[in-house]
């Protein structure tokens, strides 16, 4: 067996000051895949690459209950979603958020967040300037509420647009970032637990197809609807990560101002090439750095010794730009997304395996969706300048968007 100690002394500073490539840079000094450390005190197995990815979707082999930092369920997740269900109940809970996200419903999301953006551009259009960041998040905070069935008076959207905003923007701080996350999330609960409370009471009324009502009328494997509570956590975990896509937003205009021959080439296609664009975004760009799951069992696995309940992180941002998988990792080329698919555990900026059945995101084709919409409307339906030369991206940010925003100028509706 190999040995374990080499890397035993705590990595939390280490991986804090560089979330996003503290795995794969270990993995490379230690020449191994996998390696142990100990992270907020607690002796934890890292591991990247492919074959690890596979391994840790292995549901015979790990667990989710229990895997998640307590800092991360206070803020980023929540107490009693999806994300710690194991086996049946996990399936159960997971085909609810298949339905929620299923092909029709994402193109009713695409349509009201595309008038969004038309209706947004009008301001920007008067504003002179602005930093698309803060500004997407407005505009699918307003669009994810009317989609879900959510009712969201005009005075309400700055502050719902800051909460949401919150429990993703801030939810990898510490000190008071931490906090604010915090209070974020029990004020969203308390949102979503009082719209939830009115469609259950016919107090409002909502489309069968929409999430909230799909939420609240969800019925647990023993028949029962789901507790207020948690209904409140799945809700927010449909609203929150529909508005963080305007990470992935600012990013494709980053990636559309730093490969201006790109931007040449989509705004001149058919927009056949705009989804190898945008995964090639997805699979370079640093948005979510690790999954955690936890050792069912005692197992071995390339001379390692996974002892049962043992935390162990696998590196999406990593195996995303593995050599092993991607040739030429570090080179932006979507080229490599007009061929062969690189399959479930290779490409995984959302998680790996099927999301029917592993605890892959349910929300890819609503983040590639609106990052299309977005693709459309600043390459073929707006002139822009960006603000200032593209920033570098922050890489100790969580998530790392670029350093001073993304300032836009200049902007006006393209009337072709
Ligand atoms: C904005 C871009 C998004 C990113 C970067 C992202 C990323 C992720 C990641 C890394 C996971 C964890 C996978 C795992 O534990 O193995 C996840 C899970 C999840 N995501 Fe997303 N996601 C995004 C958008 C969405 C959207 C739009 C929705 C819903 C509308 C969504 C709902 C969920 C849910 C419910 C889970 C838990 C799934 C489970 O545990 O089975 N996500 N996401």
């Amino acid at each position: 067996m190999k040995p374990s100690a080499i890397t035993c002394a705590d990595s939390t500073l280490a991986l804090l000051r560089d979330p996003y490539r503290f795995v794969s840079r270990r993995a490379a000094e230690l020449d191994d895949d996998v390696f142990e450390t100990r992270l907020l005190l607690r002796r934890t197995t890292c591991m990247t690459g492919a074959e690890a990815a596979e391994i840790l979707y292995d549901p015979t082999r790990f667990q989710r209950a229990g895997a998640a930092p307590p800092p991360l369920q206070k803020t980023l997740f929540g107490q009693g979603g999806v994300q710690g269900l194991d086996g049946e109940r996990h399936r159960r809970r997971k085909a609810m958020f298949l339905r929620i996200n299923q092909p029709d419903r994402v193109e009713a999301l695409a349509e009201v967040v595309t008038r969004e953006w038309q209706r947004a551009v009008g301001d920007w259009e008067v504003a002179g300037q602005i930093d698309l960041y803060p500004q997407v998040q407005l505009l699918l905070t307003r669009a994810a509420c009317e989609w879900a069935g959510v009712p969201l008076p005009e005075a309400e959207v700055e502050v719902r647009t800051r909460q949401l905003t919150a429990l993703f923007d801030a939810a990898g701080d510490v000190g008071l970032g931490h906090l604010r996350s915090r209070a974020a999330r029990r004020a969203a609960e308390r949102w979503a637990t009082d719209v939830l409370e009115q469609i259950r009471s016919d107090q409002l009324a909502v489309p069968d197809s929409a999430a909230a009502s799909v939420i609240a009328s969800h019925r647990e494997s023993d028949g029962r609807p789901m507790e207020l509570r948690i209904a409140a956590v799945e809700l927010l975990n449909v609203l929150r990560p529909t508005v963080a896509t305007a990470v992935y937003i600012t990013f494709l205009a980053h990636a559309l101002d730093v490969h201006r021959a790109w931007r040449d080439r989509l705004a001149q296609g058919d927009g056949t090439e705009d989804l190898a664009f945008i995964e090639e975004v997805r699979r370079t760009y640093p948005f979510f750095p690790v999954v955690t799951a936890i050792v069912r069992d005692d197992f071995q696995w390339r001379g390692h010794h996974f002892p049962k309940g043992r935390r162990v992180l696998l590196d999406l941002y990593g195996t995303n730009r593995d050599p092993r998988a991607w040739e030429h990792p570090d080179r932006f080329d979507p080229e490599r997304f007009l061929g062969a698919d690189p399959g479930p555990f290779a490409f995984v900026p959302q998680g790996g395996g099927d999301p029917a059945v592993h605890h892959r995101c349910p929300g890819e084709p609503i983040s590639t969706r609106l990052m299309g919409v977005a693709l459309d409307q600043l390459v073929r339906h707006m002139e822009y300048k960006p603000g200032q030369p593209a920033a570098p991206i922050d890489y100790r940010r969580l998530p790392a968007i670029p350093q001073r925003g993304f300032a836009i100028q200049q902007i006006a509706r393209r009337r072709s």
